[in-house]
């Protein structure tokens, strides 16, 4: 029994489940735990029933295609749901710059139906997954769970208003939500639109790297799996009412993990392009995670360096997965995309 009276038999529902979280939440909580899982799940461009190959099969596994802004769509898929773990998003910062509206529906208002939703269904815990980006750039120091929030792009600001939403109806209605702020996460079934898979297939097909502006921009990597297993212990154990802050303690420069993937693919460092920054560029993220350390014992396990090598070789030898989805409609939108950015001229402006 953990706090918020979770038990081994409750069916657990998980939004956003066919994405590269969502799926590595997915298996990792199969792995370990015993409960039935629903999982719900739009499939929008970043969603993938390849990712969930692993659970597919298993009959304690059911995939619900939905949308959480569909209140009957999310009523069907709560049925005899004990426990929400929210992962459901849009997520990619460029994108956000380029068209907000889709973040502001699916971050802010799929959370509020999803949100009323678990009242109606009486849900003993509901973990609403969020980001590190909504503490803003951190220039030095690390960010904690009661420093302000200062989002700079439209999806952190959606990130952060949902989950303002999510706390708010803790204090108002009692629902046993807890809120986790999670830094950048890296490993295999990510969306190649983010850094490192971006990075890593552009090196494989021996394009060019695009590096926004000096790519001295530092985020804090954590492996996907240790975020994974944050969150297990945050739905067992967390506090209602509170945030929990998940960091990697890897704070690298952009630089750093460009030159990683080139020479751990024995790639030109002429393959490194600077192109023109993104908008509103947070400079730092740093997190502290002394909070979930010191009270529900975790922390993150991965080695970094041998992590990242071994995500780099998933996607070495995964390159069907990649290629699928790179030669696929996706390759529009990106090379109108990348066009842009070299087109661009000096730097945006920086946070
Ligand atoms: P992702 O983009 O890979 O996956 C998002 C998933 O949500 C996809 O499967 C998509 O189909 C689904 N989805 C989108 N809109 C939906 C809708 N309206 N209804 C149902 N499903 C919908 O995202 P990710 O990187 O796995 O991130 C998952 C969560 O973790 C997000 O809430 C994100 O804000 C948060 N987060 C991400 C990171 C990171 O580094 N990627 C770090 C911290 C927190
Ligand atoms: O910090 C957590 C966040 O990490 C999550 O909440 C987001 O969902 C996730 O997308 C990620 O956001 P970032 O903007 O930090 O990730 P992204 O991979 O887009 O960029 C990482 C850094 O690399 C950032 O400084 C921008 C830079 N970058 C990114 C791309 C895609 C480049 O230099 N070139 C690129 O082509």
């Amino acid at each position: 029994m953990g706090r918020g009276y979770l038990t081994k038999e409750m069916k657990i529902l998980v939004t956003g489940g066919a994405g590269f979280i969502g799926s590595s939440f997915v298996r990792c909580f199969m792995e370990k735990r015993q409960n039935p899982v629903v999982t719900l799940d739009s499939l929008t461009y970043a969603g993938n029933m390849a990712n969930l190959e692993a659970v597919l099969g298993l009959p304690r596994h059911t995939f619900v295609k939905g949308d959480i802004c569909d209140p009957s769509a999310v009523d069907f898929a709560m049925k005899g749901v004990g426990a929400v773990v929210h992962f459901a998003a849009e997520t990619h910062v460029d994108r956000s710059i380029d068209d907000s509206g889709i973040f502001l529906r699916t971050n802010v208002v799929g959370t509020g139906v999803l949100l009323d939703a678990a009242r109606r269904h009486n849900v003993k815990k509901f973990v609403h997954v969020s980001t590190d980006e909504v503490y803003g750039a951190v220039l030095e120091g690390y960010s904690t769970e009661g420093g302000h929030l200062h989002p700079n792009s439209p999806y952190s600001a959606s990130k952060a208003a949902s989950d303002l939403l999510a706390l708010s109806y803790h204090a108002t209605y009692g629902l046993p939500v807890v809120v986790t702020r999670c830094s950048n996460n890296f490993g295999p079934y990510q969306f190649p639109e983010k850094l490192i898979p971006l990075f890593i297939s552009n090196a494989l097909e021996d394009k060019p790297l695009p590096v926004y502006g000096d790519g001295l921009y530092v985020r804090d990597w954590i492996y996907v799996d240790d975020h994974s297993r944050a969150v297990d212990r945050v739905l067992w154990d967390g506090r209602a009412g509170e945030v929990y802050n998940i960091g990697g303690t890897k704070d690298k420069a952009n630089l750093e993990i460009t030159d990683f993937i080139l020479n751990k693919l024995g790639k030109p460092a002429s393959l490194k392009k600077h192109v023109q920054d993104r908008p509103g560029h947070d400079r730092r993220y740093a997190m502290d995670s002394s909070k979930i350390e010191k009270e529900l014992g975790w922390r993150a396990e991965c080695n970094f360096e041998e992590a990242l090598a071994q995500t780099i070789e998933w996607y070495r030898s995964n390159q069907g997965w990649w290629r699928t989805i790179k030669s696929g409609e996706y390759r529009n939108y990106y090379e109108k995309f990348f066009a842009g950015r070299l087109a661009g001229s000096s730097a945006g402006s920086v946070n």
